[in-house]
């Protein structure tokens, strides 16, 4: 008792419950969006623990407006480039995220954006309701088949090989760009190891499953969208930076692909006012591993994680287990 936590958005159970009956206080915010920045600024300082969402900036003003009590960050996201873990471990904070229990769950989505660019299902639903629709026509809102392509994955970890595994179903062919060979993939499905130019010239359907890092910033961008087919779609459940968006826009205009679905967007939650003005791109808000079982998943995870930083143990998801290892002198 007396630890101090803040929790940067209202999750769902059993997350609050766990903390309270471990900590003497547990803030939340109270709104139902992210707090601004100086709200957030204003709630950390000596706080023990944060568990904030994947979206919430952790940087080095976040740290220092907390303290020298802060010793655990949990992140409820698989994704945590909103941290430095670096930072935090040279600050000998513990960090957790929370992997595993969202793969199926942002895998499904990856497939029902592939799937509703593809047979243009937000589209149609848009004219339906607009009441555009006089009836059945030969070339109405025709789309691209899924079954028998070839899908291209980009970044084969946990959430590249659930959306690889999925095509099955649809008798495709898969190939992935990765930087180490995943051999179960291949021994499992016949997935193919190429280049990411050999995967965009050759896929039907090209997945983005990536962390969002230095390296990886704008990995798609005009020169990548030149190599694709003008018949592919293009999907991100990712992180938004992934994709260059201004050259996304101007491929979607140009013909140059087909299609896209994107979960994830640059400025998000702001979303360029030229992609809502797009019929062949279908928007969601983020929610690749938006259902309650998952999300309560993760919630859970994110403080059972947060309680063991705050006893001093490594959490079971955790992202600097330097920092718990008792043999490894404080700087
Ligand atoms: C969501 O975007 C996550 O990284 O879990």
């Amino acid at each position: 008792m007396g630890r101090s936590v803040y929790v940067t958005r209202d999750l769902p159970e059993p997350a609050l419950p766990l903390l309270r009956a471990e900590c003497e206080t547990v803030d939340v915010n109270p709104h139902d969006r992210a707090l601004t920045r100086d709200e957030l600024l204003a709630a950390v300082p000596g706080r023990d623990g944060i568990l904030c969402t994947g979206m919430d900036p952790m940087d080095a003003e976040v740290l220092d407006a907390a303290g020298q009590s802060l010793r655990a960050i949990a992140v409820c996201a698989v994704g945590y480039d909103n941290v430095s873990v670096p930072e935090l471990t040279r600050r000998r904070i513990g960090a957790s995220n929370t992997p595993d229990v969202l793969t199926e769950t942002t895998a499904d989505l990856a497939w029902a954006l592939m799937m509703a660019a593809a047979r243009r299902v937000a589209e149609g639903d848009r004219f339906v309701r607009a009441g555009c629709w006089k009836g059945w026509g030969p070339r109405q809102m025709l789309g691209f088949d899924l079954y028998g392509k070839t899908l291209g994955v980009v970044g084969a970890g946990r959430i590249g090989c659930a959306v690889a595994r999925r095509a099955r179903g649809f008798d495709m062919r898969v190939i992935y760009h990765n930087r180490s060979a995943r051999k179960e993939l291949e021994r499992d499905i016949g997935a193919v190891h190429v280049s990411l130019g050999e995967l965009l010239r050759r896929s039907d359907f090209v997945s983005i499953n990536l962390p969002l890092t230095a390296e990886t910033v704008h990995i798609i961008g005009a020169r990548e969208l030149a190599l694709m087919k003008p018949t592919a779609v293009l999907v991100n459940t990712g992180r938004g930076p992934l994709v260059d968006e201004e050259a996304l826009v101007d491929a979607l205009r140009a013909g140059r692909i087909a299609a896209a679905g994107l979960d994830v967007f640059e400025g998000e939650p702001n979303v360029r006012p030229e992609l809502l003005g797009l019929e062949n791109v279908v928007l969601t808000p983020h929610v690749g591993s938006g259902t309650l079982q998952t999300r309560s998943k993760m919630a859970g995870m994110a403080a059972r994680c947060l309680l063991s930083m705050l006893r001093g143990e490594a959490p079971a998801q955790c992202l600097n287990p330097e920092v718990f290892d008792k043999s490894v002198p404080a700087p």
